[in-house]
C-alpha cells in the first residue's frame, strides 16, 4: 500500500512534519510529499489551467492508495494554506473513497482536527482518525519522542488501521459480488472480497 504523506504545516522545524518521516522510518511506502508549498491560491476560475504544482500534487494523490495527513491548528481552524491546498483537489476528486489517515503532532489541537474530518469526508476521503501523537511542541523534543517504543509503536496502529481501511480497489464501495450488492461510496460498506 502506497501512502503519501501531506504536513499541513510549512515550517521547516515543523513538529508535524517530524512525525510524518517517522512514519517514513517505520514503512518504507509512505513517502512525504514535498510540493504543497509550490501551489498556487485556489481560483476556480484557474482550475482547469495547467500549472505544474497543481499536477504534481494531483498525481502524487492519484498514484497513492493512501494519504495520512499531520496538521497544525491556526486560530481554532484548519491551516489555511492546507486547507487551500485542499481545495485544489475538490473538482478533480483525488480524495474520492481515499483511505485517509488525520494527525496531529500535538494534543493541544481541540478543534482542527474535527474540522479537517469533516472536510475530508465531504470530499469523498475514507477517514481513519483523527489521532493525536501528543507530542511536545519543541522540534528536537518532539524527535525525541518519536523514538521511544510507545511512540512508534502508535505510529505503527495507526498505520494498521489505515492498511485496515484500504479493500485494495475503489470500486469494491460500489459493485456487485458474488450476488450481493454492496453500498454506493455515500454509506462506504467495504466488500469482504477485497
Ligand atoms: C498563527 C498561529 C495560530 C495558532 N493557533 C493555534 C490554536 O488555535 N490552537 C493550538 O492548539 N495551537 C495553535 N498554534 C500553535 C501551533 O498549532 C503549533 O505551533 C504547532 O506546533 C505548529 O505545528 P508545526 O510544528 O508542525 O508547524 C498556532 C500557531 C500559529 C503560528
Amino acid at each position: 500500500m502506497k501512502v503519501l504523506a501531506l504536513c499541513g504545516s510549512l515550517r521547516a522545524e515543523s513538529v508535524n512534519l517530524a512525525l510524518l518521516q517517522t512514519l517514513t522510518e517505520i514503512n518504507p511506502n509512505v513517502k512525504v510529499f514535498d510540493g504543497l508549498r509550490d501551489l498556487p491560491l485556489f481560483n476556480p476560475d484557474n482550475e482547469a489551467q495547467e500549472n505544474a504544482a497543481v499536477t504534481a500534487f494531483r498525481l502524487a494523490l492519484r498514484e497513492a492508495d493512501a494519504v495520512a495527513i499531520a496538521c497544525p491548528e491556526y486560530a481554532h481552524g484548519i491551516v489555511g494554506a492546507f486547507k487551500n491546498a485542499l481545495d485544489w483537489v475538490v473538482g478533480s476528486a483525488e480524495f474520492d473513497q481515499k483511505p485517509t489517515l488525520l494527525l496531529s503532532a500535538l494534543s493541544r489541537s481541540a478543534h482542527a482536527p474535527a474540522q479537517l474530518a469533516e472536510v475530508l469526508k465531504t470530499m469523498g476521503a475514507v477517514v481513519v482518525g483523527p489521532y493525536s501523537a501528543g507530542l511536545p511542541s519543541r522540534v528536537a523534543e518532539a524527535k525525541a519522542a518519536l523514538t521511544t517504543p510507545e511512540a512508534q509503536g502508535k505510529l505503527r496502529g495507526w498505520l494498521q488501521h489505515l492498511a485496515e481501511s484500504h479493500t485494495g480497489c475503489a470500486p469494491c464501495y460500489c459493485i456487485p459480488r458474488r450476488g450481493v450488492v454492496f453500498a454506493t461510496r455515500s454509506t462506504r460498506v467495504k466488500s469482504p472480497t477485497c
